[in-house]
C-alpha cells in the first residue's frame, strides 16, 4: 500500500534519513519506533507531503505520490499529531466538519449521512456526541481533545492515517484507553495506519509490524513477536529490553517452553516394553505416533501396570483423546488447557499433526530459571 524506496532526506549537508525502504500493507498498523531524533516524524510527514524526500520515492498503491494533486493526496490521509492540532475557535462539531468532506455535499441525504458518521465516530471513541460536539477544545481534557483527534482523523474515510505520538502526552490510563479504543476503531474500520511512538509497550499492543528507526536507518521491521524473540542487533536487543518477551506472555508460544524429543513409541510396540522404555526416562506415560511421526496419542504407565498381559500392543490401552497444544498456541492458553483438564503435561504438535514436543512441569521449569537464573 505505502512503498518506501531508499528514501533519503538530507537537511543541508546532514542525511537525517538514510535511504530507507520498506513498505505498510493494506490495513495493517505499522509503528514507527526510535530514540528522539532518529527520523520517525520525518518519514511520517513525507508520506503526506509535509516534506519532500531529496532522493528516492515513495509510492502509495503502485503510484509515485509525487505526481499526485497534493490536497487529493491529503484527503486520503489522516493526521493526528501529539499536540492534537484542533482549531480553538471552532466547536468540536465544527473541528471535525471542517476535515470531513461536507463541504463537498450537495444534497441534504448526503450532509445528513456525514452528520450521522461524525457523530457515531465520537461516540465510538468514547465521548457522548450531544455533550461534546458543541463544545470548544479548551473545554475539553487532554484526553477527551486527543479523542477528538482521532475521531477527526477516520472522519472524511481516508485510506490512510498518520499518528504522530498521538497519546504520548497522555496519563497512562487514558493512555491505555484510547489505544483499545484505536484498535476497536480499527477493527471496525480497516485503516492503513503508520503509527509513531517511543515507547515498546505501545508498539508491542498497537503494531502489526513495528519498524526500529535509529540514526535515519532502519535495524528491523517485523511482528512485534519477532522483533520480541529475535531482536536482530544489540541496539534493537536494548530498545526492546532484553526479556521483554516474558511480560508479554501472550506472545510466548508452546513451542518456545517445549522439550524437544519427548518420549514416543509406535503403536504396536509391546506394553512390556513401553513400560521399560517410561521406567527408563523417568516419565510416567509415552506418546504414540504413527509412521509419518504424527501423535495418535498416549500410554499411561498406570494402565499398562493393570494390563493382564505385558505382551499386547500399546494400541490395546491407547488413549486418543489426549489434549496436544499446537506450536503456535500462546503459552497462556495451553497452561489454561493443563489446568482445566488436571494435566501435567501436553505435547505440542505442528500444524500438521506431527509431534514437535512436550510441555511439562519441567519444561517450565526450565524455561524460567533460563530467564532468572542462567542469564
Ligand atoms: N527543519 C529541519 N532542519 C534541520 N534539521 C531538522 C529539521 N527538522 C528535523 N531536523 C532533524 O532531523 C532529525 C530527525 O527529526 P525528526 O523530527 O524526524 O525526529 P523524531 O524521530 O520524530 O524525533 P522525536 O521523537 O523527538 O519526535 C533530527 O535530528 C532533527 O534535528
Ligand atoms: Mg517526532
Amino acid at each position: 500500500m505505502i512503498q518506501f524506496k531508499g528514501v533519503v532526506k538530507k537537511y543541508k549537508q546532514q542525511d537525517v534519513i538514510r535511504g530507507i525502504t520498506f513498505d505498510v500493507h493494506e490495513n495493517e498498523i505499522a509503528v514507527l519506533i526510535g530514540p528522539s531524533g532518529c527520523g520517525k516524524t520525518t518519514v511520517l510527514k513525507m508520506i503526506n507531503r509535509l516534506l519532500e524526500p531529496t532522493s528516492g520515492s515513495i509510492c502509495i498503491r503502485g503510484e509515485d505520490i509525487k505526481t499526485k494533486n497534493v490536497y487529493r493526496l491529503r484527503r486520503n490521509i489522516g493526521y493526528v499529531i501529539q499536540s492534537v492540532g484542533l482549531f480553538p475557535h471552532l466547536t468540536i462539531r465544527q473541528n471535525i466538519e471542517i476535515v470531513s468532506s461536507l463541504g463537498g455535499a450537495k444534497k441534504k441525504a448526503e450532509r445528513k449521512k456525514i452528520l450521522q458518521k461524525n457523530a457515531e465516530l465520537l461516540e465510538m471513541v468514547g465521548l457522548h456526541p450531544e455533550v461534546f460536539l458543541d463544545r470548544y477544545p479548551a473545554q475539553l481534557s487532554g484526553g477527551q481533545q486527543q479523542r477528538v483527534g482521532v475521531a477527526r482523523a477516520f472522519a472524511r474515510d481516508p485510506e490512510i492515517i498518520l499518528m504522530d505520538e498521538p497519546f504520548s502526552a497522555l496519563d497512562p490510563i487514558t493512555r491505555e484507553q484510547l489505544q483499545d479504543e484505536l484498535l476497536r476503531l480499527q477493527s471496525k474500520l480497516r485503516k492503513t495506519v503508520v503509527f509513531v511512538t517511543h515507547d515498546m509497550d505501545e508498539a508491542i499492543k498497537l503494531a502489526d509490524r513495528i519498524c526500529i528507526l535509529y540514526q535515519g536507518e532502519i535495524l528491523q521491521y517485523d511482528a512485534p513477536e519477532k522483533i520480541l524473540k529475535n531482536p536482530v542487533d544489540g541496539f534493537t536487543a536494548k530498545f526492546v529490553g532484553k526479556h521483554r518477551i516474558w511480560t508479554t506472555p501472550e506472545l510466548i508460544r508452546a513451542e518456545d517452553i517445549m522439550l524437544i524429543n519427548p518420549v514416543s513409541t509406535h503403536k504396536n510396540c509391546s506394553l512390556l516394553r513401553c513400560l521399560e522404555t517410561m521406567r527408563f526416562r523417568s516419565v510416567d506415560s509415552i506418546l504414540i505416533v504413527d509412521d509419518e511421526n504424527k501423535l495418535e496419542g498416549a500410554v499411561y504407565s498406570e494402565d499398562v501396570e493393570d494390563a493382564p498381559d505385558y505382551h499386547k500392543p500399546a494400541a490395546q490401552i491407547l488413549h486418543r483423546n489426549i489434549y496436544a497444544a499446537k506450536a503456535q498456541d500462546s503459552i497462556l492458553d495451553v497452561l489454561r488447557q493443563m489446568k482445566q483438564r488436571n494435566v501435567s503435561s501436553a505435547p505440542v504438535i505442528e500444524e500438521d499433526g506431527k509431534l514437535a514436543g512436550i510441555i511439562t512441569k519441567s519444561s517450565l521449569v526450565t524455561a524460567l530459571s533460563k530467564r532468572y537464573v542462567d542469564q
